[in-house]
């Protein structure tokens, strides 16, 4: 390869990561505004306490779908709410217990807690359709009602590779908790 591909390639390489790291920062920016403003209403932040996955907490997890799901509609551009898309993903798992726990009320965990984390999330604010929609329909096709909106299908798809990454990875998302303000 010649000196001036490499030179080419290297700063196409180096534009793509730029755009990246810009595009990274904005979510970040997005992330910690909605986090704040879950923060004054709500105990949003005791569900660090709750493990999720692994060694993930609910909230990590919970942030991380926020993340990604924003992350992966502007990756393919796909026009949303963002505001729904952050709320409804931070709150799709507001569930508010530890569902390793034996107890009667935490059976069949997988099929029953969108609507316990949606019946929390009403508690903190009024839901729009779409927040709705991503909270109860998460967990399809678990659950059998599919998802309706652009970004309840966002969610309910980031919310999946997340919860593998989180099953069969420790110490998770360690660049994203440096970015965000907690
Ligand atoms: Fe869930
Ligand atoms: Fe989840």
């Amino acid at each position: 390869m010649s000196d001036t591909c490499i030179q080419q390639l290297s700063k196409r390489i180096f534009i793509k990561k730029d755009v990246i790291i810009i595009f990274s920062d904005d979510i970040v920016y997005e992330l910690n505004i909605k986090l704040r403003e879950l923060a004054a209403v709500s105990v949003f932040f005791t569900i660090d306490k709750y493990i999720q996955h692994g060694d993930t907490s609910c909230l990590w997890h919970s942030i991380a779908v926020a993340y990604y799901s924003l992350f992966l509609a502007r990756l393919l551009h796909i026009s949303c709410d963002k505001n729904s898309l952050l709320v409804g993903a931070l709150l799709h798992d507001y569930f508010l217990y530890d569902w390793h726990v034996k107890e009667k009320s935490h059976k069949l965990h997988g099929f029953r807690h969108p609507k316990a984390a949606l019946n929390n999330a009403e508690r903190i604010k009024q839901l729009n359709t779409i927040e709705t929609d991503i909270i109860i329909k998460h967990m399809f096709p678990l659950t059998p009602v599919p998802p309706i909106y652009k970004e309840s299908m966002v969610v309910c798809l980031v919310d999946k590779f997340c919860s593998l990454h989180e099953t069969f990875h420790k110490d998770t998302y360690n660049s994203l908790k440096r970015k965000i303000d907690i």
